[in-house]
């Protein structure tokens, strides 16, 4: 049944704790990996990271960039993204409430990135998170998720129909190049993991145009 913003800020709450030493997966590592190595920011990027939850990708991109930008609904996760953020001495991170749809970003971005988050939503609401991804005017968007490549099996990891609503990597990709990007890169991480590298079709940011 399909979960409401609400639900799954409050799961992610509960969780948030342990959440990070959950994440004990290869396909995980992998996924995460393959995110910041594609997102590859410039000195004086902003990177915006959606569903950052504990901040891994978001800490992790904070040396390669000027500023990051961590969004999420759930301000336990946040909670402890802003403990490690402190722990690490990391200054140029800021987190704060915002959704894929609704990212309240007002700063020019340069690079969107997000993993293992957007699957939370419908197919419908994953075309206009990616439409309002698409509006901020990055020239590149890094997708790392739970995604088909073959048929979807909840009996294989990484799929719960009851928490999860993963796209196939056509739907995805045709989302995508509605919104305006060019598919650069597919990385198949595992059948129901994968990563997606969408840059502007021109090549630079839309603010530009
Ligand atoms: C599995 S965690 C991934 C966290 C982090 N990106 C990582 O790689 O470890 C999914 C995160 O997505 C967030 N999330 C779920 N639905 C969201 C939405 N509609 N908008 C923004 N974040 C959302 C959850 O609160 C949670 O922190």
């Amino acid at each position: 049944m399909k979960k409401t913003i609400e639900e799954h800020a409050a799961r992610f709450d509960e969780h948030s704790g342990s959440y990070d030493e959950d994440q004990d997966s290869a396909e995980y590592r992998a996924c995460a990996s393959l995110v910041v190595e594609h997102a590859a920011p410039e000195p004086d990027d902003t990177v915006l990271d959606l569903g950052t939850g504990t901040g891994a990708i978001a800490l992790a991109l904070a040396g390669d960039a000027t500023r990051v930008v961590g969004r999420d609904i759930s301000d336990g996760m946040m909670d402890e993204a802003r403990s490690k953020a402190t722990e690490a001495g990391i200054e140029n991170v800021a987190f704060g409430e915002g959704s894929f749809r609704e990212p309240g970003v007002d700063e020019s971005v340069d690079v969107v990135v997000s993993n293992f988050a957007m699957h939370h939503l419908d197919d419908g609401e994953k075309h206009e998170a990616i439409e309002a991804i698409a509006a901020l005017g990055p020239r590149k968007f890094v997708l790392g998720d739970v995604m088909f490549f073959g048929e979807p099996d909840p009996d294989e990891p990484f799929y719960s129909p009851d928490v999860d609503d993963p796209a196939t990597v056509g739907t995805l990709a045709d989302a995508l190049t509605d919104a305006g990007f060019s598919l650069t890169a597919v990385e198949r991480v595992h059948d129901q993991v994968g990563v997606l590298v969408a840059e502007r079709a021109d090549g630079s940011a839309a603010a530009d145009e």
